[in-house]
C-alpha cells in the first residue's frame, strides 16, 4: 500500500469524515449546556482547536453565531470553505489557542476530542486558559473534552473505526506507543486507510499529548484562577447523566464556568 507520512490534519476531507460520526451528539449536547448553565443565553460561541469546523458549521446550522480557530491552515480553509458553500460568514481563522484575540467576546466555548491536550507543557495551558477567560463573557462556559489516564484501571490503548460517504471510506487506527507520566507525555500512532475507486493508501503520523490525571486537571483549574469545574460528564453526552470522576474515570466532558473576579 502507497504510504505517505504526513499529519491527519494536513488531510482535512479524510478527517472531516473520520471525526463527523459523534457530530450530531456533541452539538446537541452542547445547545444541552447552554441550556442547563446559561439558561440559553448563549448566542456566540468559540472553537479552540476547530479543525475542519465540524461542529462549527453543525452549530451555524442550529442559528448560532460560531467563531474558530486553529493552527492548521488546510483545516481552516477547507472550514471557511465550506461555511461559504453554504452561506454562513466565514469565521475560522488560524491561530494558536495558546494565545490568541478573537473578534468577539462569547457566552460559551468548546474543546473536544483531545485538542487540549496538543498543549504539551503547563506555560501554554495556562496562557490558554487564562487568554479563553479573558474573551469569554462574564459567567460563560467553557467545555473541554478528552481522555484522562486513569489510575485504577489499564488505559485504552488501541482503537479502531471506519467511516464512509458516497464511494470514499476510511478506516482509522489509532494506538499508544509511548508513555512517559514522569513528563507527562503520550505519544500516539494513527493512520488512516483510505478507500476510494481508484486508489488505496494509507496516510501516517505520530501525536504528542499531554497526559492529566484527574488531580491534575483539578490542580491545573485551580491554578488558572480564573474558573471553577461545574459539571462532568463522559463520551455519551448525555446530560441528564452527569458522572463523578473518581481516578478509573478515562474519556470526561468537563464543564468549567468563568468565575467572578
Ligand atoms: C483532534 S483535532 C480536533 C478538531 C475539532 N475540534 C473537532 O472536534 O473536530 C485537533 C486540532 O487541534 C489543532 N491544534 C493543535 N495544536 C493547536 C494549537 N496550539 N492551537 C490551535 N490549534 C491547534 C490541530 O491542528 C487539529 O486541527
Amino acid at each position: 500500500m502507497e504510504v505517505i507520512n504526513d499529519s491527519i490534519y494536513n488531510h482535512p476531507r479524510y478527517y472531516d469524515l473520520v471525526f463527523g460520526a459523534d457530530c450530531a451528539a456533541e452539538t446537541r449536547f452542547i445547545g444541552e449546556v447552554n441550556q442547563k448553565y446559561l439558561n440559553n443565553r448563549a448566542t456566540r460561541l468559540f472553537e479552540p482547536a476547530c479543525g475542519t469546523g465540524r461542529l462549527m458549521f453543525s452549530l451555524a446550522k442550529r442559528g448560532f453565531e460560531v467563531e474558530g480557530i486553529d493552527l492548521n491552515p488546510k483545516a481552516i480553509e477547507f472550514s471557511n470553505r465550506r461555511s461559504d458553500r453554504h452561506g454562513y460568514p466565514q469565521t475560522a481563522f488560524v491561530a494558536d489557542m495558546a494565545s490568541f484575540r478573537a473578534k468577539r467576546k462569547w457566552d460559551l466555548a468548546f474543546n473536544t476530542v483531545n485538542s487540549f491536550r496538543h498543549l504539551t507543557d503547563t506555560a501554554s495551558t495556562l496562557s490558554h486558559l487564562q487568554c479563553m477567560a479573558e474573551q469569554t463573557k462574564r459567567g460563560g462556559i467553557y467545555l473541554i473534552g478528552f481522555h484522562l489516564t486513569p489510575q485504577t484501571v489499564e488505559p485504552t490503548d488501541w482503537e479502531s473505526w471506519s467511516a464512509r460517504r458516497g464511494n470514499l471510506s476510511v478506516i482509522t487506527k489509532m494506538w499508544t506507543i509511548d508513555r512517559s507520566p514522569r513528563e507527562r507525555l503520550e505519544t500516539f500512532g494513527m493512520h488512516f486507510d483510505v478507500y476510494t475507486p481508484t486508489r488505496l493508501f494509507r496516510i501516517s503520523d505520530e501525536l504528542r499529548m499531554r497526559s492529566y490525571t484527574s488531580l491534575q486537571f483539578a490542580s491545573l483549574i485551580k491554578k488558572s484562577g480564573r474558573w471553577e469545574i461545574v459539571g462532568t460528564y463522559d463520551f455519551t453526552y448525555d446530560i441528564n447523566q452527569p458522572i463523578t470522576v473518581d481516578p478509573s474515570s478515562e474519556d470526561v466532558v468537563y464543564i468549567l464556568k468563568k468565575k467572578q473576579n
